[in-house]
């Protein structure tokens, strides 16, 4: 199946740069937002991020200006999404917001479309649920900076057809990205593995172990990280952190994911990182 025209619902971090990799391709991309200062805010991103590549001569002139012609915005989820291939929904990490986007896409979106999600540790057969149509459900789960990070990871619920996962596969590689397949396990592989490197790290600055900048250090310089875990994990979010961390802990019920208690102090304090202008690091 051919995917000319696409939808992402949500236009925070990842919706934006997922809409400017589906519009560089050549492909038609509608953001979805309820807010309409979200949808104004994700345009702004997506022209200042495709201009930072145009003076790296990533991209030429014409090809940004014709990206940017590709997007369009809504606050209506029905009218965004009525003529679309795929959706890649891209709300925030509750299983209560994404049933009620999920079920709202399968009202709304043609028998055909596939309804992939971006999350990074809810259930896709879970979402699948959902819909009347679980065998086109599927993760696919992007990373941030989403124009710069070539990994997509491609997620099959219990019932994920073939026809879905090879449709999404071949378009990841379109997108110029390196698909890999993973089950519906808590996680995937890419948090199931980086969360609790990141929350091992909070127990080193909790116990005492180095400060904030060594910790980094020893992993920037140590093992060739482009980010220490803690710069990565206020890049990524606090909340977010805690959050995966959460879904790993009740899922899989070991204590070797328990939350660190100094990241849970810190999400209570409204300290989550860059977005809120303070984390382990402190940002102006
Ligand atoms: N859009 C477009 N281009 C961007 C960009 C953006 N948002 N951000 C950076 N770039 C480009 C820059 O223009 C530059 O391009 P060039 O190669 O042509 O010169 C290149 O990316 C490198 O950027 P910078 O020179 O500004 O800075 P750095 O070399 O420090 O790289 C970084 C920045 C790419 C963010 C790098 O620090 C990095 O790779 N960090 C780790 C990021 C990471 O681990 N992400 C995954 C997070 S986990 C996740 O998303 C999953 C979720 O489920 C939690």
């Amino acid at each position: 199946m051919s995917i000319d025209r696409i939808a992402v619902v949500g236009g925070g971090t990842m919706g934006n740069g997922i809409a400017h990799v589906f519009a560089l391709s050549g492909r038609e991309a509608t953001i979805v937002d309820l807010n309409q200062d979200v949808l104004d805010e994700s345009l702004s991103t997506i022209e200042a991020n495709l201009t930072r590549q145009e003076k790296k001569d990533r991209i030429s002139t014409d090809e940004k200006d014709a990206a940017l012609d590709r997007i369009r915005t809504s606050t209506d989820i029905a009218d965004g999404v009525a003529e679309v291939d795929l959706v890649v929904e891209a709300v925030s990490e509750t299983m209560e917001v994404k049933a009620s986007v999920f079920q709202q896409l399968d009202e709304h979106a043609p028998d055909h479309a596939i309804l992939a999600s971006n999350t990074s540790s809810i259930s896709i057969t879970a979402l699948g649920a959902e819909t009347s149509r679980p065998q086109q459900v599927i993760g696919m789960h992007f990373f941030n900076p989403v124009p710069v990070m070539k990994l997509v990871e491609i997620v099959r619920g219990l019932v994920t057809s073939d026809d879905a996962y090879e449709t999404v596969e071949a378009l990841a590689e379109d997108l110029g990205k390196t698909p890999v397949e993973v089950e519906d396990y808590p996680g995937f592989v890419s948090n199931r593995i980086l969360m609790p490197m990141i929350n091992e790290a909070i127990f080193c600055v909790m116990e005492g172990v180095a400060s904030v900048e060594d910790i980094d250090t020893v992993m920037k310089l140590g093992m060739n990280h482009p980010m220490g875990p803690l710069t990565l994990a206020d890049f990524i979010g606090l909340d977010v952190c805690l959050n995966i961390m959460e879904v790993l802990h009740n899922e899989l019920g070991d204590d070797k994911y328990r939350p660190c208690p100094l990241l849970r102090r810190m999400v209570i304090a409204g300290k989550l990182g860059r977005k809120t202008g303070a984390g382990f690091y402190d940002y102006d």
